[in-house]
């Protein structure tokens, strides 16, 4: 393997690959909204311990509020693009790693339930009326959810990397990994999701700017507070996950480095520099200028963009040190020669589609409750 991702690897190998990624692309995006915005929503409430529904009416808080569990909705559908591909591409890997995780694989579902169930409640009035620590207790475990239900995924991408550990693992029930390396695993998403939610969150209040200007339809305004906020929380986030990244290759195996660093990853490393660099430039001029417009926001959506594929490939290159994928081209090529892909366009174009409509109708409810 000494070309750069996906080059180097059967067509129907690579083709997998690609879908792989691009969807968990997607998925990322969404979960890192959902992710970043219900810790961002714990944290202000903390913080703001005499407001109550003022505060949580306030144009960024109450746009998350209102957004989470629809982006919910869309992490959870976008989750099983890359569910569906994995399990073509790394096949055994997977499930068996699913099967060592027992319990913990179980009850992601009741978990995410859970948590999908409170974000209605966050998003409503009612909570807000409620004792400062009931509402604190509400964001914690609604937060506490999402980042177990990360913690999971992570669990089981470590395990199905570690094929030796397996009989171990069935034997002991201990988790073949340390605290030190999935704390730091774990902070480079955790912390490289808001960056993400910034973007969005910034398109979504840049839009309300203009409904409030061109309409008059609502009052809230474009306000600085929420400018600088994206643009502290967008910053702050790259830094910690930079550093996290960092921190974590460098306890990563030597195998894994060489394809990060070598032909396969090197260009994304670089690409994904890049990423980072639009995003923190569109930031800071954001910041400086009090106010969010549309070309820095383009920016920073195209840095964001970079940077998600980037990190998808490079955490992928150190997958591929560690299962040996060409074993597996032959099931590749019959799995491609099956068919279905075709239903899989036209399912991803009607869910599209869907998803859209369901936006507008959400966007046209917004609007009017507002007005
Ligand atoms: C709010 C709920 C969710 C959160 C916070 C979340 C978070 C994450 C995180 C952090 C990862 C990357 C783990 C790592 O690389 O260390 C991940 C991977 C993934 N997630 Fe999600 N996820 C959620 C829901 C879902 C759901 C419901 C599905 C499926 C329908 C899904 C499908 C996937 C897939 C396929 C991967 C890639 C696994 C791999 O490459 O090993 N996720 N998720």
């Amino acid at each position: 393997m000494d070309s750069a991702f996906p080059f180097g690897f059967p067509v129907a190998t690579a083709f997998y690959l690609v879908l792989y990624v691009l969807t968990f692309v997607l998925h990322q995006a969404f979960m890192h909204y959902v992710l970043a915005g219900s810790l961002c929503l714990t944290w202000f409430t903390i913080s703001q311990r005499r407001e109550t529904v003022g505060w949580a009416r306030q144009p960024l808080l109450a746009t998350l509020r209102e957004w989470i569990p629809f982006l919910l909705s869309a992490a959870i559908t976008a989750g099983v693009a890359p569910l569906l591909f994995i399990q073509i591409v790394y096949q055994h890997q997977f499930y068996t790693a699913n099967l060592l995780l027992w319990w913990r694989w179980m009850i992601v579902v009741p978990v995410l339930i859970v948590g999908f169930y409170l974000t209605y409640l966050v998003k409503s009035q009612r909570l807000w009326t409620w004792p400062y620590l009931v509402r604190v207790a509400v964001l914690l475990v609604t937060s506490a959810c999402f980042v177990f239900v990360g913690f999971c995924w992570t669990a089981n991408h470590l395990i199905a990397n570690r094929g030796a550990t397996w009989p171990e693992v069935y034997t002991t029930g201990q988790l073949p990994f340390t605290y030190t390396e999935v704390i730091v695993r774990m902070l480079v998403w955790l912390a490289g999701s808001f960056p993400t939610m910034c973007v969005i969150l910034g398109w979504q209040l840049f839009y309300r700017e203009r409904v409030s200007r061109d309409g008059a339809q609502n009052e809230s305004g474009q306000d600085a507070w929420g400018t600088r906020a994206l643009s502290r929380m967008a910053i702050g986030g790259l830094a910690v996950s930079v550093l996290a990244g960092a921190t974590y290759i460098l306890v990563i195996e030597t195998s894994a480095k060489g394809l990060v660093f070598g032909n396969v990853g090197r260009p994304y490393l670089m690409m994904g520099a890049l990423g980072v660099g639009l995003q923190i430039g569109g930031w800071i001029s954001m910041f400086r200028q009090n106010r969010l417009s549309l070309l820095l926001l383009g920016f920073v959506s195209a840095g964001s963009l970079t940077t998600l594929v980037c990190i998808s490939v490079l955490r992928e290159a150190v997958r591929l040190s560690a299962v040996d994928l060409l074993s597996l081209a032959d099931l590749h090529a019959k799995a491609a020669e099956v068919g279905g892909f075709g239903v899989f366009l036209l399912a991803a174009v009607v869910v599209s589609l869907l998803i859209v409509w369901c936006i507008q109708l959400v966007r046209t409810g917004t609007t009017t409750s507002n007005a």
